[in-house]
């Protein structure tokens, strides 16, 4: 693949006026962290001035932010909110990652309207790790989430609390994305039906911003909430995964480099302890030339913690056959097994409690960040592409980036709400394309598919 960079590159040098794609800003501003959301007032959807887009309005935020501010919530509690639209249009507000019932998971067919309020309600049932929030309206997702929705969704537990990571100011939550600026601070989209990307980097609604860190070892959480850019990142420090989407890794896999698909988390350790105080180092990304985030490293307390052996202990799935029992071809930019999205039809029911293996397949075109709503699930092989599993991408995860050529299977099981769910392309204008569609879980998936039927007809 031509380095995008060099292709700018020389288009710039043929006079065709394209701005610089990697001019980090001087000096670099400070990177934010995302404040936390306060339960006492409804989280709002509505219209905002972007800092990256020069403060002009035509932006998005949740709370007038991007990132939205960061929620948090302990595993086993009730996770109770008021959503609001504040925006001229219809929009969601879906839980990436979360396992809900339907009528809380933020489904297009199920809209906030302008102007109205809603409260959601549901158990946290699952363990800690690094969700988030964003829109899912049909065919106007990626708009919405282009201009500025997204946010943090964070869960803790006791697992997790046990191993001591870093933490206040050693942890760092870091949403990813890119934008495009036009003219003076208009944020531009470039609407591409095959995936949308920019010319800048944001970290936390910030271009290249900086942030100083003690030389100690720190916790990066990291979201990709890019419409369709992968970031394959690097730093200038030894880098370990320690957990993905669905929270801890087993063990710890120390990494040169991570790759990390639209929708994808990482949760890695970043030790920063042979790092000399005064100098800095860069979080960097293959396809920008200047640091992500550029950290300078400051002297810091002694750190004599280490990165414990065994993370986490995750059941593996084990699954009773030979054969995928569903297969589903990614082709084009709007379908799945030829047939675009229809919100009113349930394309399949699965036995409420059962692993079933399914296979994800492409011959060709761009890369596929998968996900699927209502479960969990564990990516068990790859074929035909990079034929392997990453280590990142081993534990539980909810989106799986899949090249093409390549076929890779996943495990996966329904066993927290029997109801409607949604597998798609997390390309955002994948997903809007089409390239989307509804199946059902149920104790009694024939009679649970009917009724779906039943209902997505006549309401
Ligand atoms: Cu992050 Cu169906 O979405
Ligand atoms: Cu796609």
């Amino acid at each position: 693949m031509p380095s995008r960079r060099r292709t700018l590159a020389s288009m710039a040098a043929l006079g065709l006026g394209l701005p610089a794609l990697a001019a980090a800003p001087s000096p670099r501003p400070e990177l934010p962290r995302p404040a936390e959301f306060d339960f006492s007032r409804p989280l709002t959807a509505t219209r905002a001035r972007l800092p990256f887009a020069g403060g002009q309005s035509g932006g998005y935020g949740y709370d007038g932010l991007c990132p939205g501010p960061l929620i948090r919530v302990r595993s086993g509690a009730e996770f109770r909110i008021r959503v609001a639209n504040a925006l001229r249009e219809e929009t969601t507000f879906h839980w990436h990652g979360l396992v809900a019932p339907t009528a809380a998971d933020g489904q297009p067919q199920a809209p906030v309207l302008p102007g109205t309020e809603q409260e959601i309600c549901f158990p946290i049932r699952q363990r800690a790790a690094l969700s988030w929030y964003h829109p899912h309206p049909h065919g106007a997702t990626a708009r919405q989430a282009w201009n500025g929705l997204g946010g943090l969704f964070v869960i803790n537990d006791a697992e997790e609390d046990a191993l001591d990571l870093p933490a206040g100011d050693d942890e760092l939550f870091l949403v990813l994305r890119d934008a495009q600026i036009g003219g003076p601070g208009r944020l531009l989209y470039p609407f591409d039906p095959d995936g949308t990307e920019g010319r800048v980097p944001l970290v936390n609604g910030v271009i290249n911003p900086r942030t100083e860190l003690p030389a100690r070892q720190v916790r990066l959480r990291i979201l990709n909430a890019a419409n369709a850019r992968v970031f394959r990142l690097s730093a200038g420090a030894p880098l370990t995964v320690i957990g993905n989407d669905g929270g801890l890794l087993p063990a710890p896999v120390p990494v040169n480099e991570v790759q990390i698909g639209p929708a994808e988390r990482l949760d890695l350790i970043l030790d920063l302890r042979g790092a000399p105080p005064g100098g800095s180092i860069g979080l960097r990304d293959a396809d920008f030339e200047e640091p992500l985030v550029d950290i300078a490293i400051r002297a810091g307390a002694p750190d004599r913690w280490e990165i414990p052996a065994r993370l986490s202990r995750i059941e593996p799935l084990v699954h009773d056959g030979t054969g995928p029992d569903r297969v589903f071809r990614f082709e084009g930019d709007s379908s799945i097994n030829g047939q675009g999205f229809d919100p009113r039809r349930i394309d399949f029911a699965i036995p409420f409690g059962k692993v079933e293996r399914w296979r994800f397949y492409s011959a060709q075109g761009a890369p596929h960040p998968i996900h699927v709503h209502g479960a969990h699930f564990q990516v068990i092989a790859r074929e035909g592409g990079r034929g392997r599993v990453e280590p990142w991408e081993t534990g539980w995860k909810d989106t799986v980036l899949k090249w093409a050529p390549e076929q890779v299977d996943v495990l996966i099981r329904f066993d927290a709400y029997e109801g409607r769910y949604l597998l798609h392309c997390h390309k955002l204008e994948h997903e809007d394309g089409g390239m989307m569609l509804n199946f059902v879980t149920g104790r009694d998936p024939q009679a649970a598919l009917e009724r779906a039927r039943i209902e997505a007809l006549y309401g």
